[in-house]
């Protein structure tokens, strides 16, 4: 790993840290929280979720002042680096309004468009899910590989869906999931779902339509537990614009591509 990306970990692991124990300090008392809505009433957000973004922002600007800055709630800050942090402070903002303990905060750092840092910090399960590009990923310091044995048929398989983009695929991903012998689970956090892929929890995750906050930091730790992810095109204007998000073990990689049409 090189000093730039190295540098760059040690930051992302330390305010993912930070992050996470400033949301679940919210988590604990998110009975008091005003809950507004975005594009519909399941888009849902609160101070927490801007709070949280606000803090990463802040740290990363005061270690990394040329980097640029990605985030859900406040858009991009271009920087001149050529490193990216693209960060989605609560990912399962829907869990973590209604209670559940499956979010989030998701971290990742790309140059050149690929995600070479990817950190994904748990809180209520106090998991810390941390990848570079070829140096591996672990969980709490343990190393994660996936398992090239796992198909659709032996294991779970992640979905999620929004209700904004292919709402009418939801059923059929279902359907067919289950129609080839499979079993099919959603959380309510894809960023989760995808570090579960690389911890061998689940065979492999599909959506139709993520942002590349949703999903590169996830697609790091997959790709360094020796999964494989379908192609998120983030340079320069693509980075803002959604797009297809599937990772999955090796064993169940055709099955699950011709399921999501890809
Ligand atoms: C959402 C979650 C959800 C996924 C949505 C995302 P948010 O992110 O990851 O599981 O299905 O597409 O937008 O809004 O909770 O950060
Ligand atoms: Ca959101
Ligand atoms: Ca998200
Ligand atoms: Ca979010």
């Amino acid at each position: 790993m090189n000093e730039q990306i190295s540098q760059r970990l040690a930051l992302a692991e330390r305010v993912a840290r930070e992050a996470g124990a400033k949301a679940l300090d919210y988590f604990n008392r998110r009975e008091s929280l005003v809950i507004e809505t975005k594009r519909d009433a399941q888009d849902v957000v609160s101070i927490a979720d801007r709070e949280v973004e606000l803090l990463i922002r802040g740290q990363i600007a005061l270690g990394f002042p040329d980097d640029g800055f990605l985030g859900e709630e406040f858009g991009l800050q271009p920087g001149g680096s050529g490193y990216n942090w693209v960060v989605d402070p609560i990912d399962g903002t829907s869990p973590f309004v209604n209670g559940m303990p499956n979010w989030c905060v998701s971290i990742a750092v790309i140059y050149q468009g690929e995600p070479v840092i990817g950190v994904i910090m748990a809180p209520c399960q106090q998991e810390c899910f941390v990848a570079a590009q070829g140096a591996g990923a672990t969980l709490n310091g343990k190393a994660l590989h996936v398992d090239p044995a796992r198909t659709l048929q032996n294991h779970i398989t992640g979905f999620g869906a929004n209700s904004y983009v292919a709402p009418e695929r939801v059923g059929e991903i279902a359907a067919e999931i289950t129609a080839v012998g499979g079993n099919f689970f959603r959380n309510g956090s894809g960023a989760m779902m995808l570090a579960w892929v690389a911890a061998g929890r689940l065979v492999g995750y599909y959506e139709p339509y993520m942002h590349a906050w949703d999903c590169l930091a996830g697609y790091c730790l997959v790709n360094e537990a020796g999964g494989w992810t379908h192609p998120f095109n983030a340079q320069g204007e693509q980075l803002l614009r959604g797009a297809p998000v599937l990772a999955v073990a090796p064993g169940a990689k055709d099955e699950l591509m011709r399921i999501a049409r890809l």
